[in-house]
């Protein structure tokens, strides 16, 4: 079987560090199958499955059920991401260990969607990542500065009467982590970097040589608080849509490389969580499909990446940040790839309804989108072509 590949881009498989594939507990929005089919699609290789599902992976029986769905699936490489907690409250410390040891061979946990607040279990979690050679990836918000919180804190909020989230909640939280990760000498990743001050924080905290890297989302590259005027609350995001200073400071952070990578929180949801109102709906968006695309209307075409940029932020760093030695770099003659060829040319327009997720909450509906994923390997298997997962 051939792939005429004249025209094409061929970039390494894109490693994905925080998606949310919602299996178990919340397979009527997404499964393991179905996300790995979105992620196939969207050029993907690896994925980092979110920790909060239900039960919460916070312990080794939920994290190698993921690991060995994940495999038998095989379109993708599914590495489940541990709870830095036990339960969704956050009151002590998971067992690391179990679960790094475990078949799953966990090696990045978070708190996402779980919020460790406690400066004492951060400390603690950071200190053991060092001994267990794990990462922690911190969900950027301090849970005491958002309750309540809807939107972006500023004028959209304001005018629409949505109480507001700050850009202090995640700016003080990665600020403080990035000095407990400095004095414990650990590393630490930050996920969806979403204010142009978190850039700074991260750009001092790398000056002063602490070991903390960082992503950030499509959606906050490409979207801006300024869609909130329908009150859609397909809009709805934690960290939520920013200003439109941030989106750009966030493009130039990413160019820069203070901000390491592009991270999907592919976060589906039912149809009775986003069809509601503002205040009841759940955050987040889908991103597997999608962000190929976001990332080329944003940095390809904004002049602030190459092929050759896109590469590094979606694949070889990320694949450098959760330790995956086969991705994220270029192939030697007789290797099996990890490859994705992209038509960089073509276009397309985005149907929720149509993309491989179970669910359809897509931000980009209707929307034209450039560069179209042609074909998608998986150590020399191709798990997606013209449109069609491998299964
Ligand atoms: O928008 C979000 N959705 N942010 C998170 O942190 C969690 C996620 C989810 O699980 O839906
Ligand atoms: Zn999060
Ligand atoms: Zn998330």
């Amino acid at each position: 079987d051939v792939i005429d590949a004249r025209g094409l881009i061929a970039l390494p498989g894109f490693v994905d560090l925080h998606t949310h594939l919602r299996e178990p507990g919340r397979e009527d929005t997404e499964t393991i199958e179905t996300g790995s089919a979105a992620a196939a699609l969207g050029g993907y290789t690896a994925v980092f499955a979110m920790a909060n599902t239900d039960p919460i992976a916070d312990n080794p029986v939920v994290v190698e059920h993921v690991w060995r769905r994940g495999r038998e699936v095989a379109l993708v490489d599914v590495h489940p991401i541990g709870a830095v907690t036990v339960g969704l409250k956050g009151e002590r410390l998971a067992e690391l260990g179990a679960m790094a040891r475990s078949n799953a061979n966990v090696r990045i946990f978070s708190d996402d969607g779980m919020c460790v607040a406690d400066p004492l279990i951060m400390r603690r979690a950071l200190e053991y990542s060092r001994g267990l050679d794990v990462l922690i990836a911190q969900h950027a918000e301090e849970p005491r500065l958002t309750v309540g919180a809807q939107a972006h804190e500023g004028e959209t909020a304001a005018r629409l009467g949505l109480a507001g989230w700050p850009a202090a909640a995640e700016e003080s939280i990665v600020a403080r982590d990035c000095l407990l990760a400095g004095h414990v000498g650990a590393r630490l990743h930050v996920c969806h970097v979403s204010t142009a001050g978190t850039a700074d924080v991260l750009r001092w905290a790398k000056a002063r040589g602490t070991q903390v890297s960082a992503e950030v989302t499509p959606h906050h590259l490409l979207l801006d608080d300024d869609r909130l005027n329908t009150y859609d609350p397909v809009n709805k995001v934690n960290p939520p849509l920013r200003a439109i200073s941030d989106t750009k400071s966030l493009r130039e952070a990413l160019a820069e490389g203070v901000i390491d990578c592009v991270a999907t929180d592919h976060a589906p949801h039912a149809p009775q969580d986003k069809d509601c109102e503002w205040s009841a709906a759940r955050p987040g968006m889908l991103g597997l499909q999608t962000a190929l695309s976001v990332v080329i209307q944003t940095m390809v075409q904004g002049g602030l990446l190459d092929w050759r940029g896109v590469a590094r932020v979606m694949s070889e760093r990320p694949a450098e940040i959760a330790g995956l030695p086969d991705h994220g770099r270029p192939i030697a003659v007789g290797e099996p790839a990890n490859l994705v060829l992209v038509d960089p040319k073509a276009t397309w327009t985005v149907n929720g309804a149509e993309l491989a997720s179970l669910a359809s909450n897509t931000p980009y509906e209707g929307m034209e989108l450039p560069g179209v994923i042609k074909a998608t390997l998986l150590r020399g298997k191709v798990t997606a072509r013209d449109g069609k997962a491998a299964r």
